[in-house]
């Protein structure tokens, strides 16, 4: 038996269609390419630092990332390479790692760095067990296991970031963070348009959990989030709280229906027919959630879930809008080459679409 997805159908609202894109993809059958349309790509020509962000202190906080101009969705806001690389040794399966035995590692190769990136690295905030806040001589471990990020071509090693790492964490990120192998960094951008003077954020857990959930994970950095998604009355918060839950469920329940194949009962026909509805549903609950970082994969969903029903142009349109966000992130990565292919077979089908309703015409 199919789960059923877990939305009231009826709610359904159209303000989707509100945001639907203006440019329509061109029918082509040659190869799919597309420009980024980013400042970035442009060899604009400026007086100043092309840096587009700033560690400061804010009123009544400490210190944050903070935009010094405007930035748009896929806009590069920082580009790292690490200053620490430890490769430990491997992991016994089933067998957490004991993150004590890379010490040595890490000490040597902290003494090899320039006096600037000693003190950046120092500079980092750790958040101290009891034992370790007892024993002032060493703050390197609690640094790095507070900061350090998997990388490398298995996502094996631990990278340390001194920039990246002073962005500080929101349920509700306005940036992300993917580490591109090829060029041995890791990017920063913007996930949706980020003001001047804006605080740039990140997250440092898994966001489709309930506040209370967060709060628990946070605890181990040593902080209570007061995003603005934590901070709701009770009424938003358990709205907030059942959204997540129910993307998380859509998620789960959507993967049996991800294939290319289309129904052919009159029943599957009609249960296809609802998850494109549902699929709408999902990008709309993450717009509601400011999840700007889910939009990628739920619409890779919608996509396919039109391609089910036979709707070349909204699968074609879906596809590329994930595509879109996909490429931005990481040209070479898999998700990316999937959506490339995907839109590229649903525009095929658009135009053989097109063909045969000009020739049913003449
Ligand atoms: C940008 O500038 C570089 C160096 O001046 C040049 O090689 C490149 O062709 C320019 N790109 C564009 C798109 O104009
Ligand atoms: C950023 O995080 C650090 C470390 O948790 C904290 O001390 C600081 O107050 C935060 N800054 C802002 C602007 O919230
Ligand atoms: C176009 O017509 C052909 C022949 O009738 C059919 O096999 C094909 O599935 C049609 N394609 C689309 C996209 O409707
Ligand atoms: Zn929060």
């Amino acid at each position: 038996m199919s789960k059923t997805l877990p939305f009231t159908l009826l709610s359904f609202s159209w303000t989707v269609l509100a945001s639907w894109p203006t440019c329509i993809v061109p029918i082509t059958s040659t190869p799919y390419s597309y420009e980024v349309p980013s400042w970035l790509s442009l060899n604009y020509s400026c007086t100043g630092s092309p840096q587009v962000w700033e560690a400061r202190p804010s009123r009544g906080k400490g210190i944050g990332v903070f935009a010094t101009r405007p930035l748009d969705p896929g806009d590069i806001i920082l580009a790292e390479l690490p200053v620490i690389i430890i490769e430990p040794p491997l992991i016994r399966d089933g067998v957490a790692y004991p993150l004590t035995s890379v010490e040595p590692l890490l000490q040597a190769a902290f003494d090899t760095l320039s006096e600037e990136h000693k003190s950046a690295v120092l500079s980092l905030h750790a958040h101290l067990t009891p034992e370790e806040a007892s024993d002032t001589e060493t703050r390197l471990l609690p640094i790095f296991r507070s900061n350090a990020y998997l990388v490398g071509s298995l996502m094996s090693e631990f990278g340390l970031f001194p920039k990246g790492a002073r962005i500080n964490h929101s349920c509700r990120p306005n940036s992300n963070q993917v580490w591109i192998d090829k060029t041995g960094k890791r990017v920063v951008r913007a996930i949706r348009r980020i003001e001047e003077g804006e605080e740039i954020s990140a997250t440092y857990l898994p966001l489709l959990q309930s506040r209370k959930e967060r709060q628990r994970a946070l605890s181990q950095y040593g902080f209570k989030c007061t995003c603005s998604a934590c901070v709701l009355g009770k009424a938003e918060q358990e709205a907030s709280d059942k959204r997540r839950n129910d993307i998380r469920l859509a998620f789960h329940d959507f993967e049996p229906h991800l294939s290319l194949s289309v129904p052919q009962s009159v029943a599957d026909k009609r249960k296809a027919q609802m998850n494109v509805e549902a699929s709408m549903q999902l990008v709309k609950l993450l717009e509601e959630e400011e999840l700007s970082d889910y939009l990628a994969p739920a619409y890779r969903i919608v996509a396919l879930s039109f391609a089910r029903i036979e709707r070349w142009d909204q699968a074609t349109i879906w596809a590329h809008k994930s595509y879109n966000l996909r490429l931005a992130e990481n040209e070479d990565a898999e998700g990316t080459l999937e959506m490339a292919a995907l839109t590229s077979q649903f525009i095929s089908s658009w135009n053989e679409e097109l063909y045969n309703k000009s020739k049913q015409q003449g």
